[in-house]
């Protein structure tokens, strides 16, 4: 996990992930905070606080925290605006996609409440910067990925929601939502962008994204197996027929399992190139009549907040 430490607070053995201070020698730089002479030019920079890894710090970071005055949260103005900037992007995505997918439901899902769902996701991820960073990626790099990703969040929070999971793990299936086709970060856009038919190569690029996302995810080190989990598995059936692990039935978790009905559902109900958008219940419709792809009774479950 990342902290926000008091500069004055700093000492050898920390990791520091960034110094907030951009024309300073150590901004943009990762590094074990080693020598007396890094820390003496820490405390000479115009920095007031540091981004710190607690996991990656060779001592204690949360009592070092402990002795800082009661009640520091703040971000400093540069995180602040960084953070505002994405937050403002995420919430034109939420209204964006809000205003595609209110034209295309036939139902009456409560938008307010999947709006809710996603913006749970998006305050968990502000404990985890590096996540939230890569998130803003996904959006520059590929929009509908991205809107796909917060809807899917959304539903995923309020599936979460109607199962009676508590608000700690509705947080965490939301995040996971927010970052389940993290991997497409790493699929050449003329391959995800392509308007007609992907040859054979060309879907065993596209069927990686779960593996490389998962990869990336393990890379920052930062996140629960549930999250990597619902990364790497949301592709599988529960026949056998998924990928990348051909798992099935109970070898996959009620985590994964509502990622992989929420993703089919967004996908189903969005409109795509070569296809209309499905009505909600034509797309509850068609999963429950899928042979042991689907967990049935979670279909049910999401049809039900489409009344
Ligand atoms: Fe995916």
């Amino acid at each position: 996990m990342i902290v926000r430490l008091p500069k004055n607070l700093a000492q050898t053995g920390i990791y520091v992930e960034s110094v907030d201070c951009p024309s300073f020698e150590f901004s943009r730089r990762r590094f074990m905070l080693e020598t007396q002479d890094d820390l003496n030019a820490i405390m000479s920079s115009s920095a007031v606080e540091l981004m710190v890894s607690q996991t990656k710090s060779r001592i204690d970071v949360a009592a070092l925290i402990r002795r800082a005055p009661s009640g520091y949260v703040q971000p400093t103005p540069t995180q602040r605006s960084l953070k505002a900037d994405t937050i403002a992007a995420i919430d034109d995505a939420m209204q964006s996609m809000r205003e595609s997918v209110e034209g295309l439901m036939s139902g009456t899902l409560d938008m307010g409440k999947a709006g809710a769902a996603a913006l749970a996701a998006r305050r968990s991820l502000e404990t985890a910067p590096d996540l939230f960073l890569e998130v803003s990626r996904l959006k520059e790099k590929h929009e509908e990925t991205y809107l796909h990703s917060v809807a899917v969040a959304g539903l995923m929070g309020r599936l979460a929601e109607q199962l009676d999971m508590d608000d700690a793990m509705v947080e965490e299936i939301g995040r996971a939502g927010i970052l389940h086709d993290l991997g497409k970060l790493l699929i050449p856009n003329a391959i995800l962008n392509k308007p007609g038919k992907l040859d054979k190569a060309e879907w065993r690029v596209i069927r990686s994204h779960p593996v490389l996302g998962y990869q990336r995810l393990l890379e920052l080190g930062e996140t629960s197996d549930l999250i990597l989990d619902v990364c790497r598995l949301h592709h599988e059936a529960l026949d056998g027929s998924g990928y990348p692990l051909r798992l099935r039935d109970d070898e996959i978790s009620l985590a994964v399992r509502i990622c992989t009905v929420c993703d089919v559902f967004d996908a189903l109900t969005s409109v795509r190139p070569y296809k209309k958008a499905w009505s909600s219940s034509e797309a509850i419709n068609w999963m429950y009549d899928q042979n042991n792809l689907f967990d049935r009774k979670l279909v049910l479950r999401l049809g039900s907040l489409f009344g």
